[in-house]
């Protein structure tokens, strides 16, 4: 019951779905896709509200762009919703008991510092599921300050696949050879937070760490590490980082179809040093790391459609490396919630 596994995971987790500097004014927008429809995150005069999309009156989609900046206006027959409130024309025109049903399908939001997390019937609070992770992304969250680049498109694989090859560092040097490889990580060192982890590895090529350091002074970044960091957080998503200059939330979202998953990733920037001044000068380091991510994605895009659809996924009988060690972890994690589901024996 695959698909019943991952409506589970999409309604009863929380989702690092946005950053605050995303949606800076009020009727910013962004949209995307899973397994439960549309979601939308909406910025109303400063709250940030989170829905499906989907007008109340008779279901027609609010917003069709990936992002923008529009009133919240049913191009059907005129809802609108602003203020935190439906706006109806002619409501004389409708029963009030009719009236007072109606309202958006909104669910949870809740904020690690500037990242905006989402969920539907969460089974516990963000800090809960963060288990002891909040103070690390809430510090990183701080840093940023701008998104760069917004990337979307569907992964030809199961989402569990594309988490998969994104928690392990074996494939780095044959798949992504010129790209990734170049930096020559070491291995670093896993810390796990719950169903959570935290990667930190030091970079490897000499030429790269000093051309690193070089534009440092560019950069005030306090929560900087001076390593290549990649977090995970449980289930959809991942927060990448080198040197904390820039980093790279990248979110695998599950589509209700077996061999589809939405991705969806955003590059941000840190707070910059004399920012009026210094936004030229690092606006060529920026997009070759947004040319060098593209390109790495769609590496991994490449290779994650080759694993065959019905390929086992499970912790029991797997034949992983050390340095798989997460998949492992990932994969027990799963099989932990799938379990909690089948005792609760609802999908939903
Ligand atoms: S469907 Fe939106 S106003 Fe009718
Ligand atoms: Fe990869």
């Amino acid at each position: 019951m695959p698909q019943a596994l991952d409506q589970y995971l999409a309604r009863n987790f929380w989702h690092c779905i946005a950053h605050r500097s995303e949606l800076p004014n009020d009727r910013d927008f962004l949209r995307f896709e899973w397994i439960l429809g549309d979601l939308v995150i909406y910025n109303d005069k400063g709250t940030f509200v989170a829905f499906d999309n989907i007008c109340p009156h008779r279901g027609a989609r609010f917003l069709l762009d990936r992002d923008g900046n529009q009133p919240l206006s049913c191009a059907y027959h005129g809802w609108g919703y602003r203020g935190g409130k439906l706006r109806i024309p002619k409501p004389e025109n409708y029963k009030p008991c009719d009236l007072e049903r109606a309202r958006l399908n909104s669910y949870h939001t809740a904020w690690c510092g500037d990242f905006l997390f989402v969920a539907i019937t969460p089974l516990t609070d963000l800090p809960t599921q963060l288990g002891g992770l909040a103070d690390i992304l809430a510090g990183m969250s701080h840093d940023i300050t701008q998104r760069h680049a917004r990337i979307d498109y569907p992964y030809e694989c199961q989402w569990q696949v594309a988490v998969e090859n994104a928690l392990e560092p074996d494939h780095v040097p044959l798949v992504h050879t010129n790209t990734l490889n170049l930096l020559h990580l070491h291995a670093g060192r896993n810390s796990y937070y719950t169903y959570n982890s935290v990667l930190n590895a030091s970079i490897g090529n000499e030429t790269i760490t000093r051309g690193l350091n070089r534009i440092a002074r560019f950069f005030d970044v306090p929560h900087s590490q001076k390593t290549y960091t990649a977090i995970y957080i449980f289930p959809f998503s991942f927060l990448s980082s080198t040197y904390g200059y820039t980093y790279s939330l990248q979110n695998f979202l599950p589509s209700g179809e077996k061999q589809k998953t939405y991705f969806t990733t955003r590059m941000f920037h840190s707070r910059l040093v004399n920012a009026e001044k210094n936004r030229e000068i690092i606006k060529p380091f920026l997009d070759s790391v947004e040319q060098v991510n593209e390109t790495v994605f769609k590496e991994d895009f490449e290779i994650c459609k080759r694993i065959a659809p019905d390929f086992p996924l499970t912790s029991h009988n797997s034949i992983l490396s050390n340095t798989e060690e997460k998949i492992l972890h990932f994969r027990k994690c799963v099989e932990e919630v799938d379990a909690r589901r089948q005792a609760h024996g609802t999908s939903a």
